[in-house]
């Protein structure tokens, strides 16, 4: 039998929390001969739900979880992690940017980077879902200087998820034939999904379209349909996305940690590092490739004059929001 993973993750009381535990106990995350020790966190005054959530984990019988901890203390919830998922903070409501919730969010994306640094695995994994993913991230990350940066990530597998899916519905074609999406920036309204590298079983997407007259379909639909899926969700339900959300999550940390899809990139938001002049200093959405914890942006793409300019609006407004917060980077 394998050594177990302990797998923290915060805000699990909340509407993520509730859609992600079971599946990550159930093996969907880190596979289903992988023993895990869930070290769940939040507020006080989420304890009691917490308890209920534990209980059902209980009642559930997972044959690889090892053990439940429920608190309220980052230090026992982050003590030895070798995975941990961010999801604690606010959501947004109808009308709201997720940029709104920086001042209420970074507070303890700076507060729990630091204990991360104290007590977390040396490799520990760091997945940050709690808007705004990209700068909460970097927070973490800045005030966990101890700990590879590598190991910081945000997440925008939800948005690339949605993108796949737009194109196997405007092509009728299956989702799993959809390859090479890549959503650059941040997750946010400045996103950038891009089509142009897009292929259905080595077709170029975009060819596709043309051939159909739907040249203007990836700029007046499918970019605005993606960017704004997040505020759809929220319109209708009346609350933000939580299945997909802990869904994208769930893919996002097992192909970081076992593989990246066949044959394919998935789009991960991390330290940028100069690739495709995006300057080091902010989380920034990027193909990458994945293999044995370890991930590698996809490089020398050739990026159109329209591309290039949706990539560095959104590049601008992490710069803005990291200038917001410059107090919490230490
Ligand atoms: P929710 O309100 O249902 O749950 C949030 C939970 O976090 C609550 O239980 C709350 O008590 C807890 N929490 C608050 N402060 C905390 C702290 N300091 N430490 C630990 N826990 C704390 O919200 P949700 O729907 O689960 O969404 C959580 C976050 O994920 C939101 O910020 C939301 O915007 C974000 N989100 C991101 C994506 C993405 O693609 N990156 C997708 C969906 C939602
Ligand atoms: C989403 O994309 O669904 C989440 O980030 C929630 C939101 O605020 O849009």
């Amino acid at each position: 039998m394998k050594a177990p993973i302990r797998v923290a993750i915060t805000g699990a009381a909340g509407q993520i929390g509730y859609n992600l535990l079971f599946r990550i106990a159930n093996g969907d995350m880190l596979g289903r001969e992988q023993p895990i020790i869930l070290q769940l966190l939040d507020i006080p005054p989420a304890q009691q739900a917490l308890r209920g959530v534990a209980m059902e984990l209980e009642d559930c019988a997972f044959p690889m979880l090892q053990q439940v901890i429920t608190t309220d203390d980052a230090r026992v919830a982050f003590r030895d992690a070798e995975v941990v998922l961010m999801v604690g903070a606010k959501p947004r409501g109808k009308g709201m940017e997720r940029k709104d919730l920086l001042e209420a969010n970074g507070a303890i994306f700076s507060e729990q980077g630091r204990i991360l640094d104290e007590v977390a695995a040396r490799h520990v994994k760091v997945l940050v879902v709690g808007n705004p993913a990209n700068t909460n991230a970097l927070i973490a990350m800045k005030n966990a200087p101890g700990l590879d940066p590598r190991n910081f990530s945000a997440m925008m597998r939800l948005d690339h998820n949605r993108a796949i899916t737009q194109v196997a519905l405007k092509l009728f074609q299956p989702i799993q034939d959809i390859k090479k999406m890549v959503i650059w920036g941040n997750h946010s309204g400045t996103q950038y999904p891009d089509l142009s590298h897009a292929e259905v079983r080595g077709r170029k997407v975009i060819d596709i379209l043309r051939q159909n007259g739907w040249e203007e379909w990836s700029e007046k639909e499918f970019i605005p349909t993606v960017q704004k899926r997040g505020a759809a969700v929220i319109e209708a339900r009346g609350l933000s996305s939580a299945a997909s959300a802990a869904n994208a999550a769930i893919g996002h940390v097992h192909d970081w940690l076992l593989h990246s899809h066949h044959n394919d990139w998935v789009t991960m938001s991390v330290p940028s590092d100069g690739s495709y002049g995006i300057p080091e200093g902010v989380l920034y959405g990027f193909p990458v490739t994945c293999r044995n914890g370890n991930y590698q942006i996809v490089k020398d793409l050739p990026i159109s004059e329209l591309g290039r300019k949706h990539m560095m609006d959104s590049y601008n407004e992490l710069l803005g929001e990291r200038e917001l917060v410059k107090h919490l980077l230490r």
